[in-house]
């Protein structure tokens, strides 16, 4: 069985619900705390093996490369300047083993367009998809979601989607999948549909931002016409791949924060900067000292 060494980043959207915010740059690169969004997802898809990074990008989306590239002068002024910490963690965005790799998204057709965009470099190997409004936090000791599905992955060896029960008015924000129990924590899937009507949602088990996938979901992709939104939907190439191959339903340990909504990203941040070695104590005791 092949192991999972690549990853799809789709950060082509245009990030509306963030603006003026997103004006000039990326929703990706919105900081929680000191680290942009986007980083989060790479963090979470390297500590699961991952060494290929495939961004799909659009128009504005430059900071989002730069942000992955050696900043030589800017390193040169903090060895300088003998800031020793800074530098390591301008270092450390991108850990030396890995390689990135920008394609561009000629037109905004959908998520599923734009994985199907990653086709060329991904070949014939089973791949991760990660989207990065979707911020993944696990307790301390418990894998990151990512590495807890390649690890699912090399016992089982097929596709699988990480998923949370969501509360049944809100399923039009989600693909939701109707399936059976198979193993702890683990579903088979029956069916999946993108963001269907409280009332004709199969069940209320909403897909999260982490996907892996066999590269037989291209051959889907390529086919399908387009969907919800008038737009090609990775989830019905899921629901088409789902015709002849098992696709498993992963459900995950840990937190999803929407990081796509306002209140989602605000709760990331609090999260995010009580867990901070450098200001989550004092900011912790600053929540208390308000209630
Ligand atoms: C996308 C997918 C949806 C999935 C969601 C998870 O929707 O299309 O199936 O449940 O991500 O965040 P979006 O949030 O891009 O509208």
């Amino acid at each position: 069985m092949k192991t999972v060494r690549k990853a799809v980043f789709p950060v082509a959207g245009l990030g509306t619900r963030f603006l003026p915010a997103t004006k000039a740059q990326p929703k990706e690169m919105l900081p929680v705390v000191d680290k942009p969004l986007i980083q989060y997802a790479v963090e979470e898809a390297v500590a699961a093996g991952v060494t290929e990074l495939v961004f799909i990008t659009g128009r504005n989306k430059r900071a989002i490369e730069d942000h992955f590239d050696a900043a030589h002068e800017l390193e040169a002024q903090l060895e300088a300047d003998g800031k020793t910490q800074l530098l390591e963690a301008l270092r450390g965005t991108i850990p030396r083993n890995i390689h990135c790799i920008f394609i561009r998204q000629p037109a905004p057709l959908g998520l599923g367009h734009a994985v199907l965009c990653a086709r060329p470099v991904i070949g014939d190997e089973p791949f991760a998809i990660l989207l990065a409004d979707d911020l993944m936090d696990v307790d301390q000791g418990v894998p990151p979601v990512m590495a807890q599905m390649t690890q699912r992955y090399a016992q089982e060896g097929v596709s699988m989607l990480a998923v949370q029960e969501v509360p049944r008015a809100e399923t039009r924000q989600y693909g939701i999948v109707s399936s059976e129990p198979y193993r702890p924590h683990l579903e088979r899937m029956r069916a999946i549909v993108e963001k269907p009507a409280p009332e004709s949602a199969p069940s209320t088990l909403a897909v999260a931002g982490r996907y892996l996938l066999t590269p037989r979901v291209f051959e889907h992709l390529a086919r399908i016409e387009k969907g919800a939104g008038g737009e090609i939907q990775l989830t019905d190439g899921i629901a088409a791949l789902l015709q002849e191959e098992p696709v498993l339903a992963h459900r995950f340990d840990g937190r999803r924060y929407d990081c796509g909504s306002k209140l989602g990203y605000l709760q990331a941040t609090v999260a995010m900067a009580l867990k901070h070695p450098e200001v989550g104590e004092e900011f912790g005791a600053y929540l208390r000292g308000r209630q």
